[in-house]
């Protein structure tokens, strides 16, 4: 879809059809509805007095112009209460607009930001509105070779802005939406391709594509690099795959050169069955989404490279399959870490935090300014929180005011629960020095407790997206599968920090 930003006159504006809005407790048609209302002789006055359209936040009607205006439709969408509107239902507003006119089979939309009075920047409202219609949009389809069995295609969105002083900034939020959009899709779209089209050594493949594109340092450790620098956790794991890991790095240096870069973490296991302790089948499949901390960190660094955000950004991934081979590690084995530290496995299941413990202190080369890592960690992250929610620890409160301030400024909620250092007991080993689980108890906690032995003394915050990773329900402007989150949280955090790190250095 192409994302195009134009200026004129709306009432001349040649389209198929154009995208107003209208709030629910408005008695009158305002802003660019009220503009069409008085060229097309009271058409949308007319739908809201008889109540056939209500304002109701994401319900829309077509109408047809009939010449009126040289647009042949409008469609009116439902934009809520006024005083209930913000940006997150702009996005769900734009995204559901953008469906029906998806099923309505027509392929060119344009659409007007000039909802009336607004608290919002139209800069703001520009990027908010072309990220509801890209996100919403989204479908994955290389698998699908029915053509009966794929929704159309949106080809153009032009948003038609006719305040010639505010084009810039259209265009200014409208490049900056396009930019994440794409960057979230290619987070959805690692994670939606099947795992046996998404084994470590094709992830690590698909980061170097990324890292071509956008100029970026690359490198993908094989076994026998990690074999050299002690990354015997993270080989632990991979002993039971015929696949080989990597752990993938991929630099941004959009910052001075001294400048200490943001560590980003992201968990890659391909496919999780579980290993010797094997997970039930049912919804086993779901278990390639299993590095969606892995995508998310990919996406992350090419929307930072794109959006040429002045910090230096490292993002490392440690990439293996967890699978029950014959060379598998077992229950009972002992893992001795690259940093030393000797890892009991009580339960091959809890993979993840072995993997991300060679990974953070792989990240401690790099002197980082912070390290946050993302990953689908626990289950009780999900009972914890339900499916929506990202839970958050970590260790440096200011990283973590920046953190919750990207997840308001997104819609990406983020919760803190407790890296309650009472719990330490529950991961001591009697025969090392930590094991790798600390029971069903505050599973999500213990988790992060131990990966809280790996970070060193650098701020560090851990994310766990187990839940909000792969949806089984379309949510607004997300449609069910892989989500793409903690891009646009992450995207948005590293913009603020290069905002305030420049206001103050
Ligand atoms: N990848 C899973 C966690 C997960 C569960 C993610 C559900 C998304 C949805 C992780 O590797 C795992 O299996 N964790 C175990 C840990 C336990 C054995 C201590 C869990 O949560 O059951
Ligand atoms: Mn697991
Ligand atoms: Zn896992």
């Amino acid at each position: 879809m192409d994302i195009i930003v134009k200026t004129g006159a709306l009432a001349n504006f040649d389209c198929e059809i154009l995208i107003v809005g209208h709030f629910e407790d408005n008695q009158m048609p305002e802003g660019a509805a009220h503009l069409i209302d008085e060229k097309c002789n009271g058409l949308i006055s007319e739908l809201i007095e008889q109540r056939d359209f209500e304002g109701k936040l994401y319900s829309s009607s077509v109408v047809y112009t009939r010449g009126l205006l040289r647009g042949r439709r409008i469609i009116i969408a439902g934009l809520g209460k006024k005083k209930e509107f913000n940006l997150e239902k702009l996005r769900g507003v734009f995204s559901k607009a953008c469906q029906k006119i998806r099923d309505l089979n027509i392929t060119r939309l344009a659409a007007s930001l000039d909802f009336g009075k607004s608290e919002f920047s139209i800069r703001e409202t520009a990027q908010a509105a072309v990220e509801g219609a890209m996100l919403g949009l989204y479908q994955f389809t290389p698998y699908k070779t029915l053509e009966n069995d794929k929704k159309g295609e949106i080809s153009e969105f032009t948003i038609v802005e006719d305040r010639p002083s505010l084009l810039e900034d259209v265009k200014n939020g409208a490049k900056t939406a396009e930019i994440i959009s794409r960057a979230v899709y290619c987070a959805r779209d690692l994670v939606s391709t099947p795992p046996n089209d998404m084994t470590p050594t094709i992830l690590a493949g698909r980061a170097g594509d990324v890292a071509k594109e956008g100029n970026l340092k690359f490198e993908a450790l094989d076994e026998t690099v990690m074999k050299k620098l002690g990354m015997n956790a993270l080989l632990g794991v991979a002993r039971g795959s015929a696949e080989e890991a990597r752990l993938i790095v991929l630099e941004y240096n959009g910052g001075k050169k001294d400048d200490k870069p943001v560590v980003l973490v992201g968990k890659g296991i391909t496919f999780d069955s579980g290993g010797i302790s094997i997970k039930p089948s049912e919804k086993m499949d779901e278990m390639k989404s299993d590095m969606s901390g892995g995508a998310a960190v990919v996406g992350t660094i090419k929307a930072a490279a794109e959006l040429k955000i002045p910090l230096n950004v490292v993002g490392i991934i440690p990439a293996t399959e967890n699978l029950p081979g014959g060379r598998a590690y077992k229950p009972g084995d002992i893992l001795k870490s690259m940093s030393g530290i000797t890892i009991e496995i009580k339960n091959t299941d809890a993979e993840g935090r072995l993997i991300l413990a060679d990974a953070l202190t792989f990240a401690g080369r790099y002197k980082p300014a912070a390290i946050i890592d993302l990953a689908t960690l626990t289950g009780a992250c999900v009972v914890a929180l339900g499916d929506y929610i990202t839970g958050m620890l970590g260790t440096d409160s200011n990283l973590k005011e920046e953190i919750r301030s990207a997840s308001d400024a997104t819609g990406e909620t983020v919760w803190e629960l407790p890296l309650w250092h009472e719990y330490d007991d529950l991961i001591k080993s009697d025969v090392a020095d930590i094991q790798n689980t600390g029971g069903r108890a505050g599973g999500t906690i213990t988790a992060a407790l131990l990966l809280k032995r790996f970070t060193g003394d650098y701020p560090w915050v851990h994310l766990d997206i187990a839940g909000p990773a792969l949806l089984s329900k379309d949510k607004p402007y997300i449609p069910k599968g892989a989500s793409g989150v903690g891009v646009r949280l992450l995207v948005q955090f590293l913009m603020d920090r290069s905002r305030a790190f420049n206001a103050n250095p």
